[in-house]
């Protein structure tokens, strides 16, 4: 089990990322590009890994659910009939003294009353102690002011609430001081570019800031396939790209990103409801097949005022993440919106024939929508661990871990001589190396103390180690010839096994 999470486990998290190369800043050496992320040699491993098992199950272990993979720059059109060039906006805040920019919703702000009147205003933003970091705030700016009186709780707004009168009262999060925020503004996430020679109007498109509509744009194409009959779903993995005013948290909050989203059309009379359930249940199961603790999982239903006028419910699966719990996968009830705004926009109607219930309707929506970079996140922060383990001399000292579930680790196995200077050592990991390799990936290291390599891999997150000694080569008699001692990463029990079973026995454990 993992280890008490503390408070700096992200900075952790973050380090190891860069040590053993799963994620680097992107264009660090010119000083980084903030909200874009490489992922190094572990980390598209660990990221295929995520999308591979997604697919397995979404998608090639069903019979109801089929795959695509649309393009990223579709018609302009396409997110005019969506809704998303009029209103896929976040309320964007400035601080005209720092110049510093934030989301309105991310601000949060309390009147300081005293005996019923108020005397100033205090900010912070968004975190896990809103209302404890407002009320020490409001202490502190009574006390500095000599205030006599009874101060009252405070109540917490976020900036989108602000009453156009309070606004220059408000201190800027940047500064500390009233009067440099503007009003929230809308801004459009979407990030713009031209297609062809042209740059002027009649040739502006967007990068997608999701995959969803790729499914509903091409739902007739999809249809005329005649592979799918009501209930249906259509599933995509692709990148996304969001102009976000914070990105934040490592890579929870990118411009670029990873979604894996499936649309599942469902009849108009059907019990959306109990689909919805369905998906959100299966959701979490999938979370937790992956390596993610139930316990770590929780269920946001969204309040019935702050849904699309469309969606009859949306609930999101949200992950304690170190910086909070935060929404990893949305699961929406979107009904017939998106297909029948691009029947209308595109003239063609996006209808189905029911040739069970005998009727022509447009099908109803329910989409689970993730991201991988949040999932990939969410797992490094279940699997990252520090324990206490003896090193080549036996002096206990800090391991760290990533318990990494078999199934999504980049590497399954490390494979290694006990000496690289004696060639029928290094011959016969070798001949270990390539025994496994069609199987699983495998990593193979002979540089350094056996137990700093442990170390590497146990950071790396690989499950098994093998060494080969010299029992191996059968100094020790027969019965231990062409047999290895698998290390097991979390408990680092350490067996003996023949060769010739490694396969039988490492395959189940690592599909
Ligand atoms: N088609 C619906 C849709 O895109 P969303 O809630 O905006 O819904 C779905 O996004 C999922 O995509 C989120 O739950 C999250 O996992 C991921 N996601 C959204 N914005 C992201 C960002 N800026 N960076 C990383 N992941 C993001």
């Amino acid at each position: 089990m993992a280890e008490p999470k503390t408070a700096d486990l992200m900075d952790k998290i973050v380090s190891l990322c860069k040590r053993r190369g799963f994620i680097f800043q992107s264009s660090e050496i010119y000083g980084g590009i903030n909200g874009f992320w490489d992922y190094g040699p572990m980390g598209v491993e660990l990221r295929k890994n995520i999308r591979d098992c997604w697919w397995n199950d979404m998608v090639r272990r069903r019979d109801d659910v089929v795959g695509l993979e649309s393009s990223i720059i579709m018609h302009p059109k396409v997110w005019e009939a969506s809704g998303h060039v009029g209103g896929f906006t976040d309320p964007m805040v400035d601080c005209k003294v720092s110049k510093q920019r934030f989301r309105a919703d991310q601000i949060f702000f309390a009147a300081i009353v005293v005996d019923g009147a108020t005397v100033g205003y205090v900010t912070v933003l968004e975190s896990e102690r809103i209302a404890e970091e407002l009320q020490e705030k409001a202490e502190s700016f009574k006390r500095k002011k000599a205030i006599q009186g009874k101060l009252e709780p405070v109540q917490p707004r976020d900036f989108t609430e602000a009453k156009s009168e309070q606004i220059p009262l408000i201190p800027s999060p940047a500064t500390g001081e009233p009067g440099s925020l503007t009003p929230p503004r809308a801004f459009n996430m979407m990030f713009e570019t031209h297609v062809g020679a042209l740059s002027d109007d009649s040739a502006v498109a967007y990068l997608r800031p999701e995959t969803a509509q790729g499914m509903f744009v091409d739902f007739k194409a999809i249809l005329d396939t005649g592979r799918v009959k009501i209930p249906f779903g259509i599933a995509q993995i692709g990148k996304s790209f969001r102009n976000e005013i914070t990105p934040r948290n490592f890579i929870f909050r990118s411009r670029e990103f990873e979604q894996m989203e499936m649309e599942y059309f469902i009849s108009d009379d059907d019990d959306w409801a109990k689909w919805h359930r369905y998906w959100i249940d299966w959701c979490r199961d999938w979370l937790v097949s992956v390596g993610i603790p139930a316990s770590a999982l929780s269920e946001y239903n969204h309040p019935k005022e702050k849904l699309a006028f469309y969606s009859k419910g949306t609930t999101d699966l949200m992950f304690k993440y170190p910086f909070g719990v935060q929404e990893l996968w949305g699961i929406a009830a979107r009904g017939d919106y998106d297909l029948t705004q691009h029947g209308k926009a595109s003239g063609q109607p996006m209808e189905y024939f029911d040739d069970v219930k005998k009727k022509r309707y447009v099908p109803h929506v329910i989409e689970p929508a993730v991201g991988v970079d949040r999932i990939l996140l969410a797992i490094l922060c279940s699997a990252y661990c520090e324990d206490q383990a003896p090193d080549d001399k036996g002096k206990m000292e800090t391991r760290i871990v990533l318990k990494l579930h078999p199934r999504i680790a980049p590497i399954k196995v490390a494979v290694f001589p006990l000496l690289k200077n004696k060639p029928e050592l290094v011959k016969k990991a070798q001949e270990v190396r390539d025994l496994l390799r069609p199987y699983m990936t495998v990593f193979y290291d002979e540089a350094g103390a056996i137990g700093r390599r442990y170390r590497r891999q146990d950071e790396a997150g690989t499950p098994f180690g093998l060494t080969i000694d010299f029992d191996t080569l059968g100094e020790k008699g027969p019965d231990l010839a062409d047999t290895v001692t698998l290390r097991e990463r979390d408990t680092m029990k350490q067996e003996r096994v023949k060769i010739a079973d490694l396969v039988n026995l490492l395959l189940p454990k690592v599909r």
